[in-house]
Formats: C-alpha cells, structure tokens, sequence
C-alpha cells in the first residue's frame, strides 16, 4: 500500500511541475489529458481502488482524490492565466487603435486660384470699411447699361457683344430688355435704390460676354466698387486703390491714373500699379521685362467719379448730385490672379486640371 501511495504523490508532484512549467494553453490541455485523462495513471489507480483490501482503501482513495482535486485547481489557476496572457499578447498584435488618424479617403482639396483671389480682394475691402454686396446675373437693360448712363447706340448693346435673354412666356419684360450683366455696375444703381448715402460696397462676381480667346472667355468675374458721401474726391479713390495695390501686391507698390472714357464716370480713368517684376522696365538680366513690356506699369482696372447723372436716377434715395459724390471702380478677378501668379492662359482657370490647381493655396 505504500507504494501506491508513494506513486501518487510522485505523480502529483511531478504534475505539479508540469503544470507550473507549462507556456501555452495547448500544453496546458494535453498536461490534463496526460495526468487526469480517462486513460492516465491516476484516474486508473482511483478505479482500481475498489480491489484493494478494504484496510488500504481508503488511504489510498483519499491520496488519490487529494491529488486528483490538486491537479484540477491548478490546471484551472494555470490555464486562466494563460490565457490571460495569450489575449493580451493578441491584443497587442492586432490591437485596432481607434485613437489613431485614418487613412485619407481621398486628397485634401483647396480653394480654387479664383476664389482665393476673389476673397483676398473681399478681405482687402472689408478691411477699409467696405460691406459686400451681390446682384443678379440675369439683368435687366435698364440697370446695365441705361441707368449707368450707356448712350443708345453704345456698342456694348450689340447682339455681337452681350448675351441677351429671350423672353420667356411668362415674363414680365418685353424681349430685348434682359442680358446676362456684362459687367457688375448695375449693382451701383441697385444698392444706391436700395440703402440712401453714404455707402462704401463691394460687388463680386460673375460676368458675361460674347469673346473667347486666351484672354477673353465667355464667363469671367469682376469686382466692382462705390464709395459715396459728401466730400469724396478723385484723391480718396487714388489713395483707396494704393491701399488695393499695396495689399494685393506688394508694399512698394505705386499706382497712376491715366484718362480714359466710361459711360457711367466722368472723369474716368484707367488705374495702372507699378511693375512688381522689373526695375524701369528691365529684369535682373537686363532684358525687357515680359510683363510691364518694358513699360514698368501694368494695367489693372478702370475707375472714375460717378457721373452725376447717374446719381440723378436716384436722386429721390438722398443722391442729390449736388450734394453727395463718389468713385467707383471695377476689375476683373481673372486678371489680378494672372497677374499675381504669372497665370499664362485665362483658359487655365477653367480647365480644372489639377495639376494646374494644385500649385496655387
Ligand atoms: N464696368 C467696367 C467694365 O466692365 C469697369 C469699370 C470702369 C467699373 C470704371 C467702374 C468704373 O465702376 O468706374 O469694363
């Protein structure tokens, strides 16, 4: 009877070892089909204790049993703890942090050369006190051209120049009286209907005219500016497109007015900014300068004090022209862009190649 009492405890020691040694629960697993499996030593010697002599029994069945529970606990304690760590060494191999940036769907995008441009020249005006104002694209003749003083046979009115737009059924308008506006002007007589003296606006926006070359496309943006109050004079415009010029293209910029003609502005003239390029019209090598053409001055808008009859129209709002006077200017979005960044073709702009686009913002 010693013995088999010696065996037993020699094998639960022994299981108890290997329990304790064991390093993943697959060797857990075959430790317990080993020591407590149907077929093992000690499973076998627990049967077989009903053919011992009664006196042996039950020492030899508590031995058993004791050594039989042990082997289970631990096998319970050891394999909680292994896999314990088996799911905490998976959790680290394949652990999805969600903390961590994605994957970008696809590439971050920027503003478009021309809206850049549009709402650095809004920023600008802003900045002076100027409020932003938009008006229709589908205008009517008489805010156009008749309000803004455009003689009857100004050539802007031909077929050949402007998008006129059929009448539909149901209009209101008799054919011939509505365009896609040629330019962003008509505001000037929209917002001066609708807020009295003073006002200090700016008009962004789409244009329309019938022209398509590398210069000229059929849609294009301009933005159109009006200051008037008492005691305003050509020296305030001056000083307001230095401010415009300076901003948009650098601090040692000048600017000159040059005379020129437009119906709604007397006098009018056309604005040129000192060349940001060249030196007196000569590039560092010596050469004429491609883009004052030597000239050291480049053209970038058209201006002028508001002709009175154009305040006359709305003189019932406050604009009495003996009164209230102003400037208003106008330039086109496209060509300050293409200045700026040296753009070659206008029909860049509409191309939407990004390769284009994405070496501006
Ligand atoms: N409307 C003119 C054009 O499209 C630009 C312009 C010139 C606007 C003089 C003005 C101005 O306000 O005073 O060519």
């Amino acid at each position: 009877m010693a013995a088999v009492i010696d065996r037993i405890d020699a094998l639960r020691r022994q299981g108890e070892d290997a329990i304790a040694a064991a390093e993943s629960s697959g060797a857990l697993e075959e430790l317990r089909i080993g020591y407590l499996g149907r077929k093992a030593e000690l499973p076998q010697l627990l049967r077989g204790v009903a053919a011992l002599a009664p006196e042996e029994r039950g020492a030899v069945g508590r031995a058993a049993n004791e050594a039989r529970r042990a082997l289970e606990g631990l096998i319970e304690e050891r394999g909680a703890a292994l896999s314990a760590a088996e799911l905490d060494a998976r959790l680290a191999r394949d652990r999805l942090d969600v903390t961590l940036p994605g994957a970008p769907a696809c590439p971050v995008g920027r503003l478009h050369l021309l809206s850049a441009t549009w709402r650095e020249i809004e920023d600008v005006f802003v900045g002076l006190g100027y409020t932003v104002a938009e008006g229709p694209e589908v205008e009517l003749v008489h805010y156009n051209f008749d309000a803004l003083n455009h003689a009857s046979t100004h050539p802007a009115r031909a077929r050949t120049d402007t998008f006129y737009v059929a009448a539909g059924h149901r209009s209101a308008e008799p054919s011939g009286q509505v365009v896609l506006r040629t330019h962003t002007s008509p505001m000037q007589v929209r917002a001066m209907e609708a807020q009295p003296p003073p006002i200090f606006i700016i008009v962004p926006g789409r244009v329309y005219r019938r022209d398509s070359d590398a210069t000229h496309t059929p849609q294009f943006h301009q933005i159109e500016g009006l200051a008037i109050d008492e005691d305003i004079t050509l020296a305030d415009l001056k000083g307001t497109l230095l401010a415009f010029a300076r901003a948009i293209f650098g601090e040692e910029r000048e600017v000159r007015l040059r005379p020129h003609f437009f119906p709604f502005t007397e006098p009018s003239v056309e604005v040129d900014v000192s060349c940001f390029n060249c030196v007196r019209g000569l590039t560092s090598d010596g050469g004429r300068c491609p883009l004052c053409k030597g000239t050291s001055w480049i053209e970038i808008l058209g201006a002028g004090m508001v002709d009175p009859n154009v305040l006359e129209g709305v003189r019932a709002n406050g604009y009495d022209p003996e009164r209230v006077q102003g400037f208003a200017f106008g330039l086109g979005i496209e060509r300050i862009a293409m200045l700026k960044h040296r753009v070659p073709d206008l029909r860049l702009f509409y191309e939407n190649d990004v390769r284009f686009l994405e070496q501006f913002g």
